[in-house]
């Protein structure tokens, strides 16, 4: 009986909205922990055929200094959780070809790739904010972003942007087409095949994109339905 203003729930009522809730964050998170994706007719589902959304926001990693922007400003941790706590399941994390198949990129740690930039100021950031990765080689930190997200239940889908690190796109930045100057067919297939074999064991890696956004003079209707 309610002898106050306020109604309380009764224990059963409360045990209810607990398992609500509990049954509400499983939907919500279980699909990072879903090994396999596939569809049915039109939906994405697990393996338990329920069906998953993703909600997906953008990191970009395929800048000139390769390295997911923002973490000279916060760890990567926090990062990675915020975009949980803001409702996203799923990140698109774009990367550049050359960082698995260009040795000049692809051997250079962090500090190296900022260095070479004169990012001076953004690499003391990194120091003071994610210090475990400055000393790693580039893809390395890559792999600490996808695990970190992994450990907030976040899904990956791995982007590949462009060839050559830098800002996207332009029909004459020799990243738009098969044959352009930096895309080499021979060289993206390599380059996929790295990250595909590199990411096949990690569970909440759920797809690739394997190209973003074709383009430029080169592109043409025989190639595209080859
Ligand atoms: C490696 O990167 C350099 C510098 O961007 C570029 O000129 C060269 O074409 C690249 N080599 C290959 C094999 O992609
Ligand atoms: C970095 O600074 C050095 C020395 O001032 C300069 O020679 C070099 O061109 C700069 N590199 C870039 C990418 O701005």
């Amino acid at each position: 009986m309610a002898t106050t203003g306020r109604v309380r729930p009764s224990p059963l009522l409360a045990a209810w909205l607990a398992l609500g809730f509990a049954w509400h964050c499983a939907l919500h998170h279980a699909p990072a922990a879903a090994v396999t994706l596939s569809t049915a007719s039109r939906w994405v589902v697990d393996e338990a055929g329920d069906r998953v959304k993703l909600a997906c926001v953008n990191w970009p990693s395929h800048l000139e200094p390769m390295l997911a922007e923002g973490l000279g400003k916060r760890p990567v941790g926090a990062i990675a959780g915020d975009v949980a706590t803001m409702g996203f399941n799923c990140v698109r994390l774009t990367w550049p070809t050359f960082l698995v198949t260009n040795a000049s990129y692809s051997s250079l740690t962090v500090e190296q790739s900022f260095q070479r930039l004169n990012l001076t100021e953004s690499l003391a950031g990194i120091r003071a904010n994610n210090p475990a990765v400055v000393d790693l080689k580039l893809i390395d930190a890559f792999k600490a972003v996808v695990s970190s997200l992994g450990e907030n239940n976040v899904m990956v889908i791995l982007d590949n942007h462009v060839s050559k690190p830098g800002w996207c796109c332009d029909n004459a930045d020799g990243n738009g087409f098969f044959g352009d100057g930096y895309f080499e067919p021979d060289v993206w297939v390599d380059g996929l095949t790295k990250m595909a074999t590199m990411f096949a064991g990690v569970p909440h890696v759920v797809g690739m994109s394997l190209r973003n956004e074709l383009r430029g003079p080169r592109q043409n209707s025989n190639d595209w339905y080859k």
